[in-house]
C-alpha cells in the first residue's frame, strides 16, 4: 500500500518547530484541508472494499500519530513560550519605586504662615478683605481722593470707574477699622493677594502677596512701631540683625517710613546682596495718618495706631537667595522641589 507521508520526516519537522506558528503552519501542511492526507481521501472511492478498510485504517492511524506528535510539541512549546513571558515580565520588587508626591512646600504660603505666626504669638489676630475691592476702600478712605497725584504710584487694574483689583492689602485696614465703631484696640495682620499694571520681570510680577500690619490703640507711638518691626526682622533673618527707618511718603501714614534691615549675608560690611550698601530695604510703614482714623470713626485725638505692609516675595528671595521672582511662580519642580518640608 502507497504511503502517503514519512511520518519519521513529519515527526523530526515537528520536534524542529520553534514556535507555535511554525507548529501550526505544519499542522495545515499535513491535515489541512488541502494537505496530502485530505486529498487522498477522496481516492478511497477507487479502491476494493479490502483495500478500502486497509487504506482507510491506515489514514487513521497516520491522523492519530500527527495529530497526537502535533499536540505534544504544542505543548511543549507552550510552556516554552510561558517561561520566557515569564522570564521577561519579571518585576524586580527590590527596586526604589519611583517617587510620585507631586506637591510641595509653597514658598509664599512657607513665608505668609511663618510670618502671621510670628504675628499671632504676640496678639495679633488674622484678617482678610476681597481682591475685587472698591476705589473707595483701596484709595478714597485711604487718604487717596480721586485725582490724587499719589494713586499714580500704583497702577492699577480697574474693572469699572469704581471697581478694581485692589492694588495693596491696605482697605483691609480700612475695612477692619470700620468694624471696630470707633473703638480699639485693634491689632491685625493681613495676608493677601495685590495686583498692579506692572509688566513681570526678575522683580516685579503683575500679581503678588501682601502682608499688612495695623495696630490702633490709645497710647501708640512710633517705639512701638519700631519694636514690633524689629522683632519681625529679626524672626525673619536672623536674631544678630538691626533695622533703620528711613523717611519716605505713604497717603495714608504720617510719618512714614521705609524699613532697611542690616544686611544677614555680610553683617552690614557691604556685599553683593545688599549692593555694598549694608542694608536690605524690606517693607514701608508709618503711623497712622489721622484722617484714615477719622474718616473709619476713630478719634485721631484718643486713637494713635501703625501699620506696616511687607512684600512677601521680596523675603523670600531674600531669604532663600532666589534671583527672579518668576521663579515663585513657575511651578518648575526642579525649583519647588527645594522647598519641600512639613508644614
Ligand atoms: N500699602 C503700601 C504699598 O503697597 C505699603 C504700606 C502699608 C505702607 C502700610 C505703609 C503702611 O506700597
Amino acid at each position: 500500500m502507497e504511503k502517503i507521508i514519512n511520518l519519521d520526516e513529519a515527526k523530526k519537522l515537528i520536534l524542529e518547530c520553534k514556535n507555535l506558528k511554525q507548529l501550526n503552519d505544519l499542522r495545515i501542511f499535513y491535515l489541512g484541508k488541502k494537505s496530502l492526507l485530505n486529498q487522498s481521501m477522496s481516492k478511497m472511492a477507487k479502491l476494493s472494499p479490502e483495500e478500502r478498510v486497509a487504506f482507510g485504517k491506515y489514514i487513521n492511524t497516520l491522523k492519530q500519530d500527527l495529530n497526537y506528535l502535533l499536540d505534544e510539541q504544542k505543548n511543549n512549546l507552550e510552556i516554552i513560550e510561558l517561561n520566557e513571558r515569564l522570564q521577561n515580565e519579571t518585576i524586580d520588587i527590590s527596586l526604589d519605586g519611583d517617587d510620585f508626591s507631586s506637591a510641595s512646600y509653597g514658598i509664599i504660603g512657607g513665608i505668609v504662615d511663618e510670618i502671621c505666626n510670628i504675628g499671632i504669638g504676640i496678639g495679633f489676630s488674622i484678617a482678610e478683605g476681597p481682591e475685587v475691592e472698591n476705589d473707595h476702600y483701596n484709595f478714597e478712605m485711604l487718604n487717596l481722593p480721586k485725582d490724587h497725584p499719589a494713586r499714580d504710584m500704583q497702577d492699577t487694574f480697574y474693572i469699572n470707574d469704581n471697581e478694581l483689583l485692589r492694588s495693596q492689602t491696605s482697605p483691609v485696614q480700612v475695612r477692619t477699622l470700620l468694624s471696630h465703631n470707633g473703638e480699639g484696640p485693634v491689632k491685625i495682620l493681613c495676608p493677601g493677594k495685590v495686583y498692579r499694571r506692572d509688566d513681570d520681570d526678575a522683580t516685579h510680577s503683575h500679581q503678588f502677596m501682601q502682608i499688612e500690619g495695623l495696630v490702633v490703640d490709645k497710647n501708640i507711638t512710633m517705639s512701638d512701631l519700631k519694636g514690633i518691626l524689629l522683632l519681625f526682622a529679626r524672626k525673619m533673618f536672623g536674631e544678630k540683625r538691626t533695622i533703620r527707618l528711613r523717611s519716605s511718603f505713604f497717603p495714608f501714614t504720617e510719618p512714614s517710613v521705609e524699613v532697611d534691615v542690616s544686611c544677614y549675608n555680610c553683617n552690614g560690611k557691604g556685599c553683593n546682596v545688599c549692593k555694598n550698601s549694608g542694608w536690605i530695604e524690606i517693607l514701608g510703614a508709618g503711623m497712622v495718618h489721622p484722617n484714615v482714623l477719622k474718616m473709619s470713626g476713630f478719634d485721631p485725638k484718643i486713637y494713635r495706631g501703625y501699620a506696616f505692609g511687607i512684600g512677601v516675595e521680596r523675603i523670600a528671595m531674600l531669604r532663600y537667595g532666589i534671583d527672579d521672582m518668576r521663579h515663585i511662580y513657575s511651578n518648575d519642580i526642579r525649583v519647588l522641589s527645594q522647598f519641600k518640608k512639613e508644614r
